[in-house]
């Protein structure tokens, strides 16, 4: 009863908190107001001959060529003395990458760990006669790419084949607050010039302005204070901006996560967006509101296909601005702190600028593919027997699961790496007992860390000296869930070996093999905060968590990630779920969209979220099925099913206050209709496994919006209530209570209902709804590959045959790919896996296996679909010579069933 009492107390606080006004908006973030201000008003500053720092050029007698590129100083252009050092390299996996830093900082300035964000595969250098160095300009050609920089002012422009695709700088809203004392920035009012401007300008060092002809500066470069809560900014402004101009966009994407639509809004005379990692408790929608997580790139899609992205590899909290003109789309990116450095993609495509920014920040984890099956959790199973009546009632109402969770409730008094016996007295039994079931764990591991004597984690970071200080050096103390916690430092690495250490068998006593990780509320979320989160004087050694916090959680991830790995003896894949993410988080693990709500608009938002961080390189996305707060109607249930099915990660999730919804609650036809979304899903994992892995290899994102696929079809450009999985399925949403119509645009091609397959003609169609599913259509030319017979886990369908379903284009061609390994080690890096090319053309089906591993899983059936005339004879030929297949014509399609046809050979299936 305490413990409810608690957690109600608790609930109210963070309620209370998440509140959208007592989240900042840009109007209370000084160093946006200034950069935004001074960009704006620039002409009349310029005007009144008055000087600041925004006007940089590249000095042009200190140019030194270093690989790839060169490396040289930068001075304001009213002032001799050069105080920022810059280089700028190509790369051959197609980003230039840029930086400016200053020269002799009064603190040092933070550059995130390239490191765990960045590939280093992606970072080699193109080779030295592909740079030109002229007088007044440093000129890149490399393939189709080309750079130029300009000196006075400093611009650059990227060109692609020949186009004009990205120009830096080109609106002069470069900006660089250099650190300075306090007292040299406290100038006596005499020293202000005089103009006859309503504007004025302190001097060159400050771009302290004058308003209205009273001085006033803004008053909050050196502290700032919101709601009661007091920055003391003791290293005063030092923010850094840049614009980007994307030339003839018509659309820029990304900067996920938002509540938002996926072509971003124009945000002049309105919020930018911001990229701040905040808990945002019952988030609205149509916002440009932080959330938990972010990733600060963008790409741009114009009429030209050619497309441009964008990488601002800064950490600490940003706006970005976004404004349309001249047939360009005009960003400008204001960070607080940090360095300016950022790379620039210029590419053929939107999808090769995804891509190339994807591996820049991957590889993406291929991950386990048990993840790729159902989970199902609750905040939450209350003790081990609940947990696994939920895992039986899966079973015996035959609904196939994949992985069961833990919220917080398992930990004693939420003390993480414990159990509390109470009502988890046999955690090994527990899984044990799931294992029988072919199903894994996954336990909640926040990142608060009760400060009790009795909690030997909290005594040994304490005796380690692990904890994030505050403003006076002391180990920094804020409220969470268990009370007064303190958080590890993971920008050090001892906290990150630390924390990794706790994830073996040993110190995580009742974990198993098959226990995996949910790292939530690590923005951190600190009740007591500003904003619910860490302030930003707390202290990372030297380091300001202003400069750092957007890594906060990635850093915290990465290690668990570690952890899993080192549990395993780096032979098994972790499966890590995190909820705070920046730039890289690919590499370790899945996100999901935080606690959305149980309506029908938070259903519609999870595909522009899941899409826009498929953008930013991050495929293995979801949202909480059903909502997490409140309780769905039945009907939006099922439809929430429906859709998840067909979104990465496939998670029901719902809070304490909430109802519990196990599928069978529901009761018939519910109980049926999520039955059958399961099932489509866990059919299609051969697809989803092969998207994985092409994703994993290339960076192509397994789940995309329209545009990425058809850049060249302009009204694919702002779709985002309907996207392709992978270049074979398109998906469209139920998103309204009794909709019995959905208005889907269809490219340009041939489509076949997935469901029916039959044919729909392409252009603005009006799909009927029905109950059972989500309109989903395959895409003509395109073969998916699948393995039809129904389990409950994704486990016992490893021996299981495969259906492949060939979808003709209007060639009556095709093509596909089967990726299958072990699915869960490491193996696959040594070629341990099979990939088959599989191609339809000339009446004939050609497999062929690029790769091949030992396998027993047959080929059991073809279903071709489009095919014009009616076959007479099909003839299969392999390894054991040429023989007959059965065959019969459905419906909208000719079904072609093979016996003693492996995965792992060669064969050709021939029409006729
Ligand atoms: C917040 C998370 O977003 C939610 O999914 C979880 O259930 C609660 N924390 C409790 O751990």
């Amino acid at each position: 009863m305490a413990r409810f009492f608690y957690i109600l107390l608790v609930m109210a606080i963070l309620n209370e908190a998440s509140k959208k006004e007592l989240l900042k908006t840009s109007e209370d973030s000084g160093f946006c107001v200034r950069n935004r201000y001074l960009t704006r008003n620039r002409a009349q500053i310029k005007n009144s001959g008055l000087r600041f720092d925004m006007d940089y050029e590249v000095d042009s007698t200190s140019i030194q060529k270093i690989p790839g590129g060169i490396s040289f100083l930068v001075k304001s252009i009213f002032e001799d003395v050069p105080f920022l050092k810059g280089s700028i390299v190509l790369l051959t996996s197609g980003s230039l990458h840029v930086n400016f830093d200053e020269i002799h900082p009064l603190f040092p300035r933070f550059r995130s760990p390239y490191d765990d964000i960045l590939n280093s595969e992606s970072l080699h250098e193109v080779p030295d006669d592909s740079v030109k160095v002229k007088p007044n300009q440093v000129i890149w050609t490399y393939g189709k790419q080309k750079y130029e920089l300009n000196f006075s002012p400093i611009t650059i422009q990227g060109y692609y084949d020949e186009t004009l695709t990205l120009k830096v700088n080109s609106h002069s809203m470069m900006n660089f607050d250099r650190y300075r004392s306090r007292d040299a920035d406290l100038k006596p009012a005499s020293q202000v010039k005089d103009t006859s401007s309503p504007i004025k300008i302190l001097d060159s060092a400050g771009v302290y302005l004058e308003k209205g002809g009273e001085l006033a500066y803004f008053d909050d470069l050196w502290s700032e204070t919101f709601i009661d809560f007091v920055d003391n900014k003791k290293r005063g402004p030092s923010s850094v901006a840049m614009d980007f101009a994307f030339v003839d966009a018509t659309d820029v994407y990304g900067l996920p996560e938002h509540a938002d639509h996926i072509s971003l809004k124009d945000t002049v005379d309105d919020e930018p967006y911001r990229i701040y990692n905040i808990d945002y408790t019952e988030h609205a929608v149509d916002t440009r509101q932080s959330l938990y997580g972010n990733i600060p790139f963008m790409l741009s899609r114009s009429s030209k296909k050619i497309a441009g992205g964008v990488f601002w590899f800064n950490p600490s909290e940003t706006y970005v601005d976004i404004s349309t003109s001249n047939k360009e789309k005009l960003t400008h990116w204001i960070s607080e702190s940090g360095v300016i450095d950022f790379f620039l993609i210029v590419s053929e495509t939107p999808m090769n600028v995804v891509e190339t920014y994807t591996m820049l920040t991957g590889p993406p984890q291929l991950p386990p593919q048990f993840a790729l099956g159902y989970h199902q959790c609750r905040w939450n199973y209350i003790s081990q027997e609940d947990l696994l009546d939920v895992s039986s009632g899966f079973e015996t109402n035959n609904l196939p699961m994949d992985v069961i969770w833990l919220d917080i409730e398992y930990t004693p008094e939420r003390q993480y790496f414990m159990w509390d016996h109470n009502t988890f007295p046999d955690p090994i039994g527990m899984q044990n007992t799931l294992d029988t079931q072919n199903r894994k764990l996954v336990t909640i591991i926040d990142p608060h860390i009760k400060r009790s004597d009795k909690y030997s984690v909290h005594c040994e970071a304490e005796d380690l000296d692990l904890y994030v200080k505050n403003e006076d050096g002391e180990d920094f103390v804020g409220l969470c869930w268990p009370g007064r916690s303190s958080w590890l430092d993971f920008t050090k690495k001892d906290a990150q070996e630390y924390w990794a250490e706790h994830y073996s068998l040993e110190r995580f006593p009742g974990s198993t093999n098959n226990t995996y990780i949910w790292n939530d509320m690590n923005e951190p979320s600190v009740f007591t905060g500003p904003e619910g989160t860490m302030p930003k004087t707390s202290l990372h050694g030297d380091v300001e968590h202003r400069d750092v916090h957007n890594l906060y959680g990635l850093l915290m991830m990465m290690s668990t990630h570690r952890g899993l790995l080192e549990r395993s003896g780096n032979t098994e894949r972790p499966f890590v779920l995190t909820r705070s993410f920046f730039a890289g988080v690919q590499k370790y693990g899945a996100i999901w969209t935080g606690d959305n709500t149980a309506k029908w608009e938070y259903l519609e938002y999870s595909i522009p979220m899941c899409l826009s961080v498929a953008l930013g390189g991050v495929s293995m996305c979801g949202a909480d099925i059903g909502g997490f707060f409140g309780d769905p109607e039945p009907e939006l249930l099922v439809r929430w099913y429906q859709l998840a099915a067909f979104l990465p990660f496939f998670r029901g999730h719902s809070s304490i206050e909430s109802k519990r919804r196990e599928p069978w609650l529901s009761g018939e036809p519910y109980l049926s209709q999520i039955r059958q979304s399961l099932r489509l899903r866990y059919a299609m994992l051969p697809y989803w496994y092969t998207l994985f892995f092409q994703y994993h290899r290339n960076g192509t994102p397994v789940i995309r919006p329209m545009f990425l696929e058809f850049p060249m079809d302009k009204k694919t450009a702002k779709i985002d209530n309907q996207f392709l999985l992978g270049p074979s399925i398109m998906v469209a949403a139920v998103i309204q209570a009794g909709q019995e119509k959905v208005e889907i645009y269809l490219p340009e091609g041939k489509w076949y209902d997935y469901h029916t397959y039959s044919q729909v003609d392409y252009g603005e169609i009006y799909y009927e709804v029905q109950e059972n599913w989500v309109p989903a259509f395959l895409r003509g030319g395109h073969i998916v590959p699948r393995q039809d017979r129904e389990r409950n886990s994704s486990v016992l369908k490893y021996l299981d045959p495969f259906t492949l379903i060939v979808a003709l284009d209007e060639n009556e061609e095709a093509a596909g790919n089967l990726y299958i390994d072990d699915t869960k080690t490491h193996n696959y890096q040594s070629g341990e896996f099979l990939y088959a090319e599989m191609k339809f053309k000339d009446q004939k089906l050609k497999y062929e296996v690029a790769n091949a591993m030992e396998l027993e899983n047959q080929i059991e059936k073809i279903v071709i679909v489009g095919m014009q005339k009616t076959p007479q004879h099909v003839l299969i030929e392999n390894k054991h010579g040429a023989t007959a297949a059965e065959f019969s014509m459905k419906e909208n399609a000719v079904v072609i069933k093979l016996s003693e046809v492996q995965v792992n050979e060669h064969w050709v299936l021939t029409i006729n």
